[in-house]
């Protein structure tokens, strides 16, 4: 039950519109089974005894009432519509089988989409905390498990289960003592069994949840570090970390199948043996053969019905119980996606006309217990060129990810024209920056889809496309490719060389035209001629845009209007080159410079 509210809440309210339509069609579809099945017994006791059509009133009514002339032309109709009858209950079913279906494939696409959704639009800080296999896993194997686990059996429980009703309602009208026996023998003994295997199917579904998880962070970290899997030869030791994981998970999977399916063979072995009792039972009471036809035969039927009926309801319990895990899992993580906000869709950049300020600003990690920034105040003037220069560890990478947004300072505001930045217009301020990192992220696809990256292909703009490749110093390189600004650059940029990788990656922060560009030690991977080169052209935006440039080389900053020395969390000297490197020992030494 608990799993069945878990479930609905997952849904929206045109999902639930639809699972009510559903839930009509699947009473009709029981409704229409119990008539065919029932239908059974008036046909094999005329079948038995032709004489009934004078003595049964209905039959008698039917008889008279279609003006049949021969009680064999009568036969033959009731035949016919007995067929008739179930043919239509089997169409009714197979339709709701479709109608099922769809519903829950439906469900399952929207609800990974969802979950993509949710996943993106987190905080930067909540990637930072988790590895990549587990959004991976729940957006992918985890929704499957769920869908496949617990939302299509859910509704084969219900349908089966209405259609059990109707059948057990039947057998009821007929001979309540024996509907009585059937339901406590069946009934009881698939209650009994699942009471005994369902604490072990949560447990198996718990462990798959687990093996499974460990079985996508391997697997990503063995090909997303091919490289070093290949050279250092840990291609071994990889496969053996894999190995239990993948064990367990197919051994859970395996023993819940096989607890799902093995009660059907001891079950069907009672259903069938009382059948036969019954027959005996009858026989030994003496009524004769012809008497008590009609009824085993509805009996037969009825068994022949309910039977994989009972058997798929319990084996729909018992997955359900085995993807538990799953589903909790899958609703934990929902739950955690912290409502959006007043977000802002707007696809106009924020207006910036002065300066970007920051004012004490104070940010520490999640756990960190000295600050990552300590009080950080300084001024970037629009159209000016800053350098921050310090040692690693000192701040810098902290201190744009604050400037992008990507994290929010503990104390301490940062101004833009002297409005602090906030939820509400961070996306249009974003559009403002151009970023460039360190490493160059890169898809496998032509360069003008890498330059615009993530932009849909149609939309790519390419006279953009090439003004930005033009500003990176890329345009006569790409011009000299055999396939121009189509060609691919193959899967995270292995036929580019790190040179080259660096320029797309200017080229894509460009894309958007921003008033800023920050480059985190953008040309530190770099050897000193081909950073020259790409500085070069990043040096031709100077007095254009705002430039916010890390650097590990102090050569590369020299010509910005103010370099910001920092240690520490803090800024500790600030002036141009000249003047640092005539005031400041620390710079001197980054420098390399003589003492002065
Ligand atoms: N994701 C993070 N979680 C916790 N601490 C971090 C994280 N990123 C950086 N730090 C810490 O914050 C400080 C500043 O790091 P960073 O800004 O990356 O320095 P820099 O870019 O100057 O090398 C360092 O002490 C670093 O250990
Ligand atoms: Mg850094």
């Amino acid at each position: 039950m608990q799993i069945i509210q878990q479930l609905y809440k997952l849904f929206n309210r045109r999902e639930r519109l639809q699972l009510s339509v559903l839930l009509v069609g699947l009473i009709v579809r029981a409704c229409i089974e119990m008539v065919g099945v029932g239908s059974i017994a008036p046909f094999m006791s005329v079948v038995a005894d032709p004489s009934v059509v004078e003595t049964n009133e209905w039959l008698r009514k039917a008889y008279v009432g279609f003006g049949f002339e021969s009680t064999t032309s009568f036969l033959i109709a009731l035949g016919l519509a007995v067929v008739a009858v179930l043919a239509i209950s089997n169409a009714i079913s197979a339709l709701t089988i479709w109608a099922m279906l769809r519903f829950s494939w439906g469900m399952h696409h929207r609800l990974s989409l969802r979950l993509l959704k949710g996943y993106l639009s987190q905080p930067y800080s909540f990637f930072v905390q988790r590895n990549s296999a587990q959004f991976n896993n729940s957006i992918l194997s985890e929704v499957q498990t769920v869908m496949n686990g617990v939302l299509s059996p859910a509704l084969n429980v219900l349908a089966r289960f209405l259609v059990v009703v109707a059948l057990i309602v039947l057998i009821i009208l007929l001979d309540p003592l024996l509907a009585l026996a059937t339901v406590l023998v069946l009934g009881g003994a698939y209650g009994g069994i699942y009471y005994l295997v369902r604490t072990k199917q949560r447990r198996l579904g718990r462990q798959k949840v687990q093996a499974n998880e460990k079985r996508y962070k391997i697997t990503g970290e063995a090909f997303g570090g091919i490289k070093d899997v290949k050279v250092l030869g840990r291609e071994d030791a990889f496969a053996s970390r894999f190995a239990p994981y993948s064990w367990t998970y197919s051994q859970a999977t395996a023993s819940n199948r096989a607890i799902a399916q093995l009660p059907r063979y001891l079950l069907e072995t009672i259903a069938f043996g009382g059948i036969i009792l019954i027959v005996v039972y009858y026989l030994s009471a003496g009524e004769g053969i012809a008497r008590i036809l009609p009824t085993i035969s509805l009996y037969a039927f009825a068994g022949f019905r309910l039977m994989p009926e009972l058997q798929n309801m319990f084996g729909s319990f018992a997955s359900m119980r085995f993807s538990q895990a799953a589903l909790d899992d899958l609703t934990d993580d929902i739950a955690e996606f912290k409502p959006r906000g007043q977000r802002d869709e707007s696809t106009e950049p924020l207006a910036f006309q002065q300066s970007i300020e920051l004012q004490d600003v104070t940010f520490r990690y999640d756990g960190g217990e000295t600050p990552a920034l300590d009080a950080i105040s300084l001024r970037i003037p629009k159209n000016h060129t800053v350098g921050l220069v310090g040692p690693s560890g000192s701040g810098k990478t902290t201190l744009v990810d604050l400037l992008l947004g990507l994290y929010v300072p503990e104390s301490g505001a940062i101004l833009v024209d002297g409005r602090p930045l906030a939820e509400p217009t961070m996306r249009a301020w974003r559009r403002q920056i151009g970023y460039v990192p360190q490493h160059i992220f890169l898809c496998d696809d032509t360069i003008a889809n890498n330059i615009a990256f993530g932009v849909p292909p149609e939309e790519v703009d390419h006279k953009q496309v090439e003004r930005a490749s033009r500003i990176a110093h890329l345009h006569d390189f790409i011009g000299s490719l055999p396939d121009k600004y189509r060609t691919v650059v193959g899967e995270r940029g292995v036929r580019l060389s790190g040179g080259q990788r660096q320029r797309i990656g200017i080229a894509r922060a460009l894309y958007h035209d921003p008033e800023v560009l920050v480059m985190d030690e953008a040309t530190s991977a770099l050897d000193g001629v081909t950073e020259d080169a790409v500085m070069e052209a990043v040096s031709d935006l100077s007095g254009q845009k705002t430039l916010v440039l890390i650097a590990h080389r102090i050569t590369t900053v020299r010509d910005c209007d103010r370099i910001f020395l920092m240690k520490d969390g803090k800024v500790a000297e600030t002036g141009t080159y000249d003047e640092l490197a005539e005031q400041s020992a620390a710079f001197r030494a980054m420098a390399k410079l003589e003492p002065a």
